[in-house]
């Protein structure tokens, strides 16, 4: 199984960027973390991250016919973003949307999840232990796929 990890804007500031909210694991701490998952699992997770909506998009295509799964934190654009929304429908691949905090219980602008709607599944709140949480989804989805 072969997964990439799509982070949206500030995920790079993770550790920095407000750590009552997000933890204090970076950025690399959070890659160290699913790369492990997804070994221990017998997979393999590729990594993008990007401030940029347009990069992401392009991150989501690319992705078609070289992944198996999509985890997909995609940051502030997740409540306002229809082209990472389309660009995950267009590929159709199983996607996992993963949020640090919980969206839930946070502003209104908040809780709104575009790229959510093409998602299958969705874990917040978990800290960045959710990433790992959407890996063994992945695979459990992967080894009963048809
Ligand atoms: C986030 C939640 C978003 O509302 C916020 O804009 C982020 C991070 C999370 O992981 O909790 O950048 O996606």
């Amino acid at each position: 199984m072969k997964v990439l990890v799509i982070n949206g804007p500030n995920l790079n500031m993770l550790g920095i960027r407000e750590p009552g909210v997000y933890g204090n694991g970076s950025y690399n701490d959070l890659v160290d973390l699913i790369r492990r998952a997804a070994e221990e699992e017998g997979g393999d997770a590729d990594f993008f991250q990007s401030n940029h909506e347009g990069a992401l998009v392009d991150a989501i295509q690319q992705a078609y016919g070289v992944y198996d799964g999509i985890i997909l934190n995609p940051g502030a654009y997740t409540h306002t973003s229809i082209a990472i929304l389309d660009a995950l429908k267009a590929v159709s691949l199983p996607a996992v949307e993963v949020h640090i905090s919980d969206v839930s219980k946070r502003e209104p602008f908040r809780q709104i999840s575009y790229a959510g709607m093409a998602c299958e599944h969705r874990i917040a709140g978990q800290g960045i232990q959710g990433y790992r949480q959407a890996v063994l989804y992945l695979k459990e989805k992967y080894a009963t796929r048809l």
